[in-house]
């Protein structure tokens, strides 16, 4: 747990004042980019949660993506799409949340998951939680279960895991 710490530690790069002042943006291309750098990565978070825990992965747009794509081939579980509004072609689950300034909408196919299907959710950065509390809302009102939920940075001083009540939040590097 603490070498990959580190190790996500080592390959993010911190941007100041990006999208906008005052906000410290933590870049985590350049860990994506280091292939044995990754897939310790991917092998981590699903070691974390053990690979019988969860029939599919479930990965939120777009940085989550890169991550949920990894898990969901190097595992043979399949990857779900959380995707932003308006992008999915078929029915769908819509929920909103509030960013700094206004409101987000994710949205899931509404036929994406079977009953009580188990589903891992990834993700690059848990802040104040909109975007994982949304996404586990999805999952649910889809009669998913939501048995794991991994991130590679929490950003512990905006609480996010507080919305995320009674659910395993896995986080790689806290800060
Ligand atoms: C970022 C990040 C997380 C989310 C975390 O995504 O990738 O998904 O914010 O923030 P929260 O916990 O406060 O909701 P963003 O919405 O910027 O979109 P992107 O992944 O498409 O870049
Ligand atoms: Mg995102």
């Amino acid at each position: 747990e603490k070498a990959l710490a580190e190790l996500v530690v080592g390959h993010v790069v911190d941007v100041p004042d990006f999208p906008h002042a005052g906000i410290l943006f933590k870049d985590i291309t350049p860990l994506f980019a280091d292939g044995p750098a990754f897939r310790q990565v991917v092998d981590g978070v699903v070691d974390h949660h053990g690979r019988s825990s969860f029939d599919v992965v479930a990965g939120v747009e777009a940085r989550g993506f890169l991550l949920a794509g990894a898990i969901g081939y190097a595992t043979g579980a399949g990857v779900l799409a959380v995707r932003k509004a308006g992008k999915l072609p078929r029915e769908v689950l819509a929920a909103s949340y509030e960013l700094e300034y206004g409101q987000a909408t994710l949205e899931l196919h509404r036929d994406a998951i079977e009953p009580g299907q188990r589903v891992l959710v990834v993700d690059d950065v848990l802040a104040t939680g909109g975007t994982a509390e949304a996404t586990l809302a999805l999952i649910e009102r889809a009669g998913g279960i939501v048995t794991g939920f991994s991130v590679l940075i929490e950003l512990a001083f905006l609480n996010g895991r507080d919305r995320l009540a009674q659910r395993d939040v896995h986080a790689l590097l806290t800060v």
